[in-house]
This record gives structure tokens, C-alpha cells and sequence, in this order.
């Protein structure tokens, strides 16, 4: 399946991307703009801060660059292709598109049918070629090296806010152009939330303390999530610990193709609850990571898709804790023909720093 059949599928013969990351999958060029492309030919639209950086990517992907100004606007411009191209009906995409600029457009090119066409990009980007996934494996390893080289400063003293600042930095020393996301540093009670945003709390003997961190290599993201603690654990750190770990060990184990999502979701869950600690497990067991951080597939409850060669997941039990704190371990994986390539290797078992 690839672009081509979207025209025949949603029966339109124009497809108007306006989606920042569909448009950077499909042309190749990570500035902005927008897409319209037809059976017989694609556009780029963008305007002169990136017009020759987009001839220089987009254009090795057969896009043709049209820059508009206020002289000949993104409506001009549309308006000559639609023209030529004699098109009819335009897909656009209606999960991804500002209500104002839907009315500017239908209001602009009252002649023209506009159909939604839903997901059917992110579909294409489900699946990821060789090359993204060594984009992503590279994205991913610099996480690694990142994690290898704050190890040591993960100490009493300091706060999770200059954690956070000395893993974004290590991250962009080792080679990332960005995050995929705010860092995350949870210590001591901070960890019970998942997406706990880093304050001022100093790091004391005795706290867990959860880093999740993303980097962006050549428009691609990485996601991790290590946990440690600082001095000797307690019985039921070591316990709660142990159970995120067997969890994410089983659920990597499960990886091939033609497993569910929510399969795999289930035996992660199963072993948190065995252990008693179900209801401190909230949220899905992982997603897929492409050009955007959160992508399809994923597993979770609610994914019944199965699981195919060049899928990217991350596998990211977690259990936390009100009043106690909380534990992830993540790793990104991609599913191969027989299972799955671990793109992560930093180590798992609880680290006492
Ligand atoms: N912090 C983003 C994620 O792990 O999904
Ligand atoms: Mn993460
Ligand atoms: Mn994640």
C-alpha cells in the first residue's frame, strides 16, 4: 500500500497534506509548508525562508517547490494546479487540520468535493523502511550514550532540573539536533507521576529515580526510560523494581509479527497484577515512534492490530506509586521477521548509584 492507492481508495483526486509530520515523511524535507499532490504530479508549498532548503530535499523526491508571498498566495497557487491537473476532489486531512484553515480552503474552492481521508498517511508511516530504522537505531544508541555518561552524576544534591538540563545536553554532545520531548526526571515521590515534569526537588538517599528521554537524530525521535536508586534499595523497591523488570522482560519476549498489541499489553499487565500492584499501572504498555514520538501501532488494551516487520514499539510497563514513588523501564524495539531488534542496550538491572 503506498500513496497512490489513497486516490482510488477515498476516491479523490487531489490530496492536500497539511500535517507537519506527514508532510516531512512524504517529501523529505522537515521545514514547513504543505502538500498537494496528484496522480501525475506533487507540490511543495512553502514560502522563502525554506524554499531552498525544500528544493534541496523535496526535490530529490520528485516535489516540485511553488513559494508563496503575499503577491501569490498559497490560494493562487492552488488555485493554477487545480486547474491544470483538473481535479475535482481534494482529500484533505481531517484529523490534522485547523477548523479555520478546513473553512478557508472549502470557502476558497467552493467548486471542489472535499473528502476526509482520517489516518490513511499515518498508516504509510506504520511500516518503517531500512533506512528510517537506522535513523531511529542511531537516535536511539545516543540515547544510550547519554545515559552511560550522567550515570555518575546521579547523586544526593542534585536537583531534577539540572539532571534533566545534564541528559539533554549529554544527549546533544553525543549527536541529537533535538528532544522528542520534555525530559523527564521523577525522584522520590515525584516518580508516582509518569509524566512528573522535573522541579527543583533535590535528590536524596534512598529515592528511585526515573529519567525518560528522547532525542531527535536526522528528524527522527528515540525514547527510553531508565530507572536507578540512590543508595541501598528497600525490600519492596526491590520488589516493585523486579516486577516492571519481569513485565518488560516478558512483554519483549512476545515480539514477532502477528501478535496483537494488546496481546502483548496483557502480558505485561498480567504480571504487574500477579504481584499486586494492577491498579498502579495506568497506561498502555507502548507505542510506535517514527518522525513524532507517539505513533501507531501500539500496544495497549485497545490495539488490535498485529504486530508486522519494520514496526517500531516501545515496551514501557511501569508501576508508581502515591506517597512511594514510581518505576518505568523503556526500551524501542523494531519487530524483524522472526521477533524483534532491541534498539536500547543500556542496563536494566536496578542500578544503586
Ligand atoms: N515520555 C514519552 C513516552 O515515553 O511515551
Ligand atoms: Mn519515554
Ligand atoms: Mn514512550
Amino acid at each position: 500500500m503506498g500513496l497512490n492507492s489513497i486516490f482510488d481508495e477515498k476516491g479523490v483526486d487531489g490530496i492536500l497534506v497539511t500535517d507537519e509530520y506527514n508532510f516531512h515523511y512524504l517529501s523529505g524535507f522537515g521545514g514547513e509548508g504543505i502538500l498537494f499532490i496528484t496522480k501525475d504530479s506533487k507540490n511543495l508549498i512553502t514560502d522563502s525562508r525554506y524554499t531552498i532548503d525544500a528544493k534541496a530535499s523535496a526535490g530529490k523526491k520528485g516535489y516540485e517547490v511553488w513559494e508563496y508571498s503575499r503577491d501569490n498566495t498559497v490560494f493562487d497557487i492552488l488555485t493554477d494546479l487545480i486547474a491544470q491537473e483538473n481535479v475535482k476532489t481534494i482529500g484533505f486531512e481531517d484529523l490534522n487540520i485547523k477548523y479555520s484553515s478546513y473553512k478557508k480552503y472549502t470557502e476558497k474552492f467552493r467548486t471542489i468535493e472535499f473528502k476526509e481521508i482520517g489516518d490513511a498517511i499515518e498508516s504509510l508511516r506504520m511500516v518503517k523502511t531500512d533506512e528510517e530504522i537506522e535513523l531511529l537505531a542511531m537516535a536511539e544508541k545516543i540515547g544510550d550514550m547519554a545515559f552511560k555518561d550522567i550515570l555518575p552524576m546521579i547523586k544526593p544534591g542534585i536537583s531534577e532540573l539540572s539532571l534533566a538540563a545534564e541528559i539533554e545536553y549529554a544527549m546533544k554532545r553525543n549527536g541529537a539536533e533535538g528532544f522528542s520531548f520534555d525530559t523527564i526526571v521523577a525522584a522520590g515521590e515525584g516518580g508516582a507521576s509518569p509524566h512528573h515534569v522535573p522541579g527543583e526537588y533535590i535528590l536524596k538517599d534512598g529515592d528511585f529515580v526515573t529519567m525518560d528521554f528522547g532525542c531527535i537524530y536526522k528528524g527522527y525521535c528515540s525514547d527510553m526510560t531508565r530507572t536507578v536508586v540512590i543508595g541501598k534499595p528497600t525490600d519492596e523497591q526491590v520488589k516493585v523494581y523486579n516486577t516492571v523488570l519481569k513485565a518488560q522482560l516478558a512483554a519483549l519476549d512476545a515480539l514477532k509479527p502477528g501478535v496483537t498489541g494488546k496481546s502483548v499489553d496483557k502480558i505485561a499487565r498480567d504480571i504487574i497484577s500477579e504481584a499486586g500492584y494492577g491498579e498502579y499501572f495506568g497506561h498502555g504498555l507502548g507505542h510506535s515512534v517514527g518522525l513524532f514520538i507517539h505513533e501507531e501501532p501500539r500496544l495497549s488494551p485497545a490495539e488490535n492490530r498485529e504486530l508486522a516487520p519494520g514496526n517500531i514499539v516501545t515496551v514501557e510497563p511501569g508501576i508508581y506509586i502515591e506517597g512511594f514513588g514510581g518505576v518505568r523501564i523503556e526500551d524501542m524495539v523494531v519487530i524483524t521477521k522472526d521477533g524483534y531488534r532491541n534498539l536500547a542496550s543500556s542496563p536494566k538491572e536496578l542500578l544503586e548509584v
